[in-house]
C-alpha cells in the first residue's frame, strides 16, 4: 500500500508574523523547480499569531505545495477558555492539520491524553485532520517500557475514534530524548516503533486504518538523515522542528524524502 509522504514543520515557539511570511516565501522559493507530483506533502506550522500572514502568502503563491498546519487548539467551539484558541476559529484559515499531543505540551502544559483525545474528536468532526504525537522519555526507554507507553498513548488518543478516521489522521513517533538534542533515534529502531504503532492501530481499527495512516518520525531529523529515514518500511516522512526554520535546510529535507 502506498502512502504519500509528508515532511512538517514544526516551526514551534518561533518568528513572528513578517518572519513567518518570508520564511513561507522561502520555502516556496526553493521549490519552484520542483514537480508538485514528485514533493511529498510539504506542511508548515507557524505560531498562531502568524497563521493569517502564512496563509495569505500560500495563497498569493497559488503553487499549492505547501500546506498550512496549526501547532494546537482547544475542542470547545467558543466560550470562557481564556487564552485558548478554537477549531472553529481556525477555520479562518486554509488549514489542513492540527498538530496535537506534542511532548512539550504535555510536559510544559500538562496535557492528557484524555484531553487530547477530546482534541482529536473534535478536529476530526470539523473537516481537519490531527497530527497525534506520541513518544518516550529516556528514563521510560531505559526501563524498557517505550513500547507499553506508546501503545498507551495511541489507544487513548484514538478513543471513540473510527476507522475511516483514523486512516485519515497522522501519528507522529517522537522519542523526547531526541527532540532538539541533535540524537537522532536509529532509523532501523525508529522503524521497529513505527511498525508497533501500526500494529496497535491494526489491533484497534483493522487492516485499512492500519496500512491508511501515515506515520512520521520526529526528533533531531536533518537533511543528512532523512534519506535513510525515508527508506525505511514504515516511516512515512518527517515532524521536523529545528531544521525547518531555515528555508535551505527544510527544502533539503524535502528533496530527500523525494523518492
Ligand atoms: P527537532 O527537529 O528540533 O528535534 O524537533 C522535533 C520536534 O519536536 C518536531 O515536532
Amino acid at each position: 500500500m502506498s502512502r504519500k509522504p509528508i515532511i512538517a514543520g514544526n516551526w514551534k515557539m518561533h518568528n513572528n508574523s513578517a518572519q513567518s511570511a518570508e520564511l513561507a516565501v522561502g520555502i516556496m522559493q526553493e521549490l519552484k523547480n520542483e514537480d508538485k507530483n514528485n514533493l511529498p506533502e510539504v506542511v508548515i506550522a507557524p505560531v498562531f499569531t502568524s497563521l493569517y500572514a502564512v496563509d495569505k502568502e500560500l495563497k498569493n503563491c497559488g503553487c499549492g505545495k505547501v500546506t498550512l498546519a496549526a501547532q494546537n487548539c482547544y475542542y470547545e467551539p467558543k466560550g470562557a477558555f481564556t487564552g485558548e484558541i478554537s477549531i472553529e476559529m481556525l477555520k479562518d484559515f486554509d488549514l489542513k492539520y492540527i498538530i496535537i499531543g506534542h511532548s512539550e505540551r504535555r510536559q510544559y502544559f500538562n496535557e492528557s491524553d484524555e484531553l487530547i483525545n477530546k482534541k482529536a474528536i473534535a478536529i476530526l468532526e470539523n473537516g481537519f485532520l490531527p497530527i497525534v504525537c506520541c513518544g518516550e522519555t529516556l528514563e521510560q526507554r531505559e526501563e524498557g517500557i517505550t513500547d507499553k507507553h506508546i501503545a498507551s498513548q495511541i489507544t487513548k488518543a484514538f478513543e471513540n475514534i473510527s476507522a475511516e478516521d483514523t486512516a485519515k489522521s497522522v501519528i507522529a513517533y517522537e522519542p523526547i530524548w531526541a527532540i532538539g538534542t541533535g540524537k537522532t533515534c536509529d532509523s532501523v529502531e525508529a522503524n521497529r516503533v513505527i511498525k508497533m504503532i501500526r500494529e496497535t492501530i491494526r489491533g484497534l481499527k483493522g487492516d485499512m486504518a492500519a496500512d491508511s495512516i501515515r506515520i512520521l518520525y520526529g526528533g533531531s531529523v536533518k537533511p543528512e538523515t532523512i534519506e535513510e529515514q525515508m527508506a525505511q518500511s514504515d516511516i512515512d516522512g518527517a515532524l521536523v522542528g529545528g531544521a525547518s526554520l531555515k528555508a535551505d535546510s527544510f527544502a533539503k529535507i524535502v528533496r530527500g524524502a523525494m523518492a
